[in-house]
């Protein structure tokens, strides 16, 4: 994930492209056991919830070894399945440097990772959330393309002052995306899939909506970064989601300019409802203790 907002350059010790070593062999058997904690939780709970793409991912990379991944492992599969690699950053990084990444199947990934004491709820995605998260996806052909187009689409944004827009996109499916199968829905998203009660709460809460993917929908459609979010969107396929970027964007950013965004709680006429929801998750923690 990116953020904007960055006056300097890359922090000392980080290339001018703001990698770093992973420095693997500097992890301490208290942050391996971080990791094997949230995994063995993750694992647990994931069949049948996560979509076959990213248990496959977790297979061909061989996530199921203990502790955090070397990131030399698992990029030589990476590669040779869809081009991608994993890269460390120090955490976030600006936009531009982000987006060029993935233009060239490069997932930057934090370093570091949470505290025992910090298993739920973190502010900087760490390792943990970005590779058990992102990367299992990467290994999916046609998810590693929509990645490196939404890249490249990240770029030619900038110069059109379009970011907010785009960036509810990658919200509301790199992070937050559910997957309509014929067993029912499935989540792809890494902000779900590495949560281990908002895996249960998008899929099973009656609060959330969860409509129908559709491209404008999304980009009008602001987002929570503070708590579970109060709409998903369903795809119906990956291959649906890469074709939606095939289109006209710069179309799309001139309409969007002219129509306002649509309340995050709200069903929008037009909308593919697939559960209406109570909101009543929402509304509970609105409410002052
Ligand atoms: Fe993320």
């Amino acid at each position: 994930m990116s953020a904007d907002g960055f006056t300097a350059g890359p922090p000392p010790g980080a290339r001018p492209d703001w990698t770093i070593d992973q420095g693997w062999d500097a992890y301490t058997s208290q942050e391996h056991q971080v990791w094997m904690t949230l995994y063995e939780r993750q694992s647990k709970l994931l069949p049948g919830r996560a979509c076959d793409a990213f248990l496959r991912g977790l297979d061909a990379l061989d996530l199921h070894r203990g502790g955090i991944p070397d990131f030399n492992r698992i990029n030589e599969e990476l590669n040779r399945l869809t081009g991608w690699s994993v890269v460390a950053v120090p955490g976030l990084v600006p936009d531009e440097v982000f987006f060029e990444h993935l233009a060239n199947r490069r997932f930057p990934a934090g370093q570091f990772i949470r505290r025992p004491d910090q298993l739920d709820y973190l502010q900087e995605p760490d390792v943990f959330h970005d590779v058990f998260g992102h990367v299992p996806m990467l290994t999916d052909p046609t998810f590693a393309d929509y990645m490196a187009a939404y890249g490249e689409g990240g770029l030619k944004a900038m110069g059109r002052g379009q970011l907010h827009n785009l960036a509810r996109l990658y919200w509301y499916t790199v992070e937050f995306g559910l997957l309509q199968t014929e067993a029912g829905l499935r989540i792809y998203g890494a902000g779900i899939v590495s949560s281990h009660a908002e895996s249960i709460f998008a899929l099973d809460d009656p609060s959330p909506n969860r409509i129908g993917f559709d491209l404008e929908r999304v980009m009008r459609t602001p987002y929570r970064i503070d708590d579970f979010q109060q709409a998903y969107f369903v795809i119906p396929s990956l291959q649906a989601l890469l074709d939606a970027t095939l289109q006209d964007f710069d179309r799309l950013y001139r309409d969007l300019e002219r129509r306002p965004d649509i309340a995050i709680e709200a069903i929008a006429p037009g909308d593919a409802v697939i559960t209406r929801g109570t909101q009543a998750y929402a509304r509970a923690r609105a409410r002052p203790a």
